[in-house]
């Protein structure tokens, strides 16, 4: 039998839109529990690539620190080359597409390599929430796990509950004067994106407001899970 991300046959590609800190990866980890899917979050891949001291991690270094949007070249290629590596894979790209071009590019890639994205689905809460919830946000320099001093805070202070690592940290562009030039750069450059999916008739928007289960319960509605 076809698992869930299999839906109708179809191996599910879904889009997570929406601005800085609205809780795409919060909730990409419950999609990827019952859809059996890999998360693709380009911030997770240059985030590992400035801690590996790669070129291509130094170069984008300098975008991250200051909320702007690296070339989408580099990003291209970066998916290209996983989704290459992930074949027949169901996925969750979070934090990409960032512009147009990008989705652009992705059309052309999924056309390549005979494969479709299902859904682009949009959280939506206004720019103040999106501030609180960055600026109380902790995470574990080890491995990855994403809490919040505020929403979702560890169980014991400053120790992760995943892998016990002692010392949570501050994201560097988690600092107010980048999270305001973050959002600047997701009005200009990343709200048109969804509008590219609402042209082709495969946007879906969830109010991202109330608590992390409550929107949980929202996106699964949203998309019939
Ligand atoms: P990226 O890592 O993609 O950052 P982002 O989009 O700004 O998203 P975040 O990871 O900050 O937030 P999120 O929506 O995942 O929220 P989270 O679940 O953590 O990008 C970083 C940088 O990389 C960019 O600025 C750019 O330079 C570069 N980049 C990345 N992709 C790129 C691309 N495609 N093109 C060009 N450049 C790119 O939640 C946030 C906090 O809120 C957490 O503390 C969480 O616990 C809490 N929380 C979550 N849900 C709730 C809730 N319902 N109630 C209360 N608290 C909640």
């Amino acid at each position: 039998m076809a698992g869930v991300g299999q839906l109708r046959g179809e191996t599910m590609r879904l889009i997570l839109l929406g601005p800085p800190g609205v809780g795409k990866g919060t909730q990409a980890q419950f999609l990827m529990d019952r859809l059996g899917a890999i998360q693709l979050s380009t911030g997770d891949l240059l985030r590992a690539a400035v801690r590996e001291g790669t070129e291509l991690g130094k170069d984008a270094k300098r975008y991250m620190d200051a909320g702007e949007l690296v070339p989408d070249d580099v990003i291209l290629g970066l998916i290209g080359e996983k989704m290459t590596e992930l074949k027949d894979q169901a996925v969750i790209f979070d934090g990409f597409p960032r512009t147009v071009a990008q989705a652009e590019g992705l059309d052309k890639l999924m056309g390549e390599l005979g494969q479709e994205i299902n859904n682009a689905l949009e959280l939506v809460v206004d720019d103040q929430v999106v501030i609180d919830r960055l600026s109380s946000r902790r995470s574990c320099p080890q491995c990855g796990a994403v809490f919040n001093l505020i929403s979702a805070p560890p169980k014991v202070e400053n120790v992760c509950d995943t892998c016990g690592h002692v010392g949570l940290i501050q994201r560097d562009d988690d600092k107010p004067d980048v999270i305001a030039n973050r959002l600047r750069v997701y009005h200009e450059q990343t709200a048109p994106v969804a509008d590219y999916y609402r042209g082709k008739g495969n946007l879906v928007q969830t109010d991202g407001l109330g608590t992390v289960d409550e929107v949980r319960g929202r996106v699964f509605e949203a998309l019939s899970l």
